[in-house]
């Protein structure tokens, strides 16, 4: 297979934010007395931020009205950006810079598929927007992954076959979406997460293009 390109999540593979999401849903479970824990999180990663609120309520047993919820998910979002504002270059992952340099070299097409409705002011703040031809984000997508909504959009919008395209995930959810929409996926992680990934790395450090986009 030819190979073609290349669609990025942004949480956890290009920069960590899963931690900024983390505080700001432990803050809001306060307001009902729940206690996040780590492994949640993992949990929620990948999930959209209204689907992560109803996840979390149910954790917690507890019923809110719609009203409420609405206004949970406009608080919980206002701290996250306040955690993000000063977001920097230097909190890209090691080896993403150095990957996407080798790939657009190789000619590889570059998109983003994230559910996050805040993509592009991460991607301005620490200085990646400029590597990308196409942003596929929250704002563009009506379900979230593993549907393959995200990805499929960012294959058709680069004008390539979904077969030809390479998934970089984190989360189970989006591994699970590349290989629904047809994809190659390869997983940043661990492998007890990631286990229905084509290939899973740790992370980009030391990582050579051609050999790891080889199928
Ligand atoms: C990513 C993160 C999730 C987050 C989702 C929505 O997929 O991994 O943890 O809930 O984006 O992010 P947003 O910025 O729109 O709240
Ligand atoms: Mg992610």
């Amino acid at each position: 297979m030819n190979y073609k390109a290349c669609l990025f999540d942004l949480d956890g593979v290009l920069v960590d934010t899963a931690i900024y999401h983390f505080q700001a849903w432990k803050n809001l479970g306060k307001k009902f007395n729940y206690e996040l824990t780590e492994e949640q999180n993992e949990q929620l990663k990948g999930v959209s931020r209204v689907e992560s609120l109803n996840k979390i309520l149910a954790w917690a047993n507890y019923t809110a009205s719609e009203t409420q919820k609405n206004a949970w998910l406009v608080e919980k979002n206002e701290e996250y950006l306040r955690l993000i504002s000063n977001m920097n270059p230097s909190e890209i992952l090691p080896g993403v810079i150095d990957f996407l340099t080798q790939i657009k070299a190789l000619g590889y097409q570059i998109a983003l598929g994230s559910a996050s409705k805040n993509a592009e002011i991460i991607l301005e703040k620490t200085g990646l927007i400029s590597w990308f031809d196409l942003i596929i984000d929250g704002n563009k997508v009506s379900q979230s992954k593993p549907d393959p909504e995200v990805f499929l959009k960012g294959a058709e919008g680069l004008g390539v076959a979904p077969e030809a395209c390479i998934v970089f995930e984190d989360a189970q959810a989006g591994v699970e979406a590349a290989k629904a929409g047809n994809m190659r996926a390869i997983g940043i992680g661990e492998a007890e997460t990631l286990a229905l990934a084509d290939k899973i790395i740790p992370n980009f450090v030391g990582v050579n293009a051609v050999d790891l986009l080889q199928f």
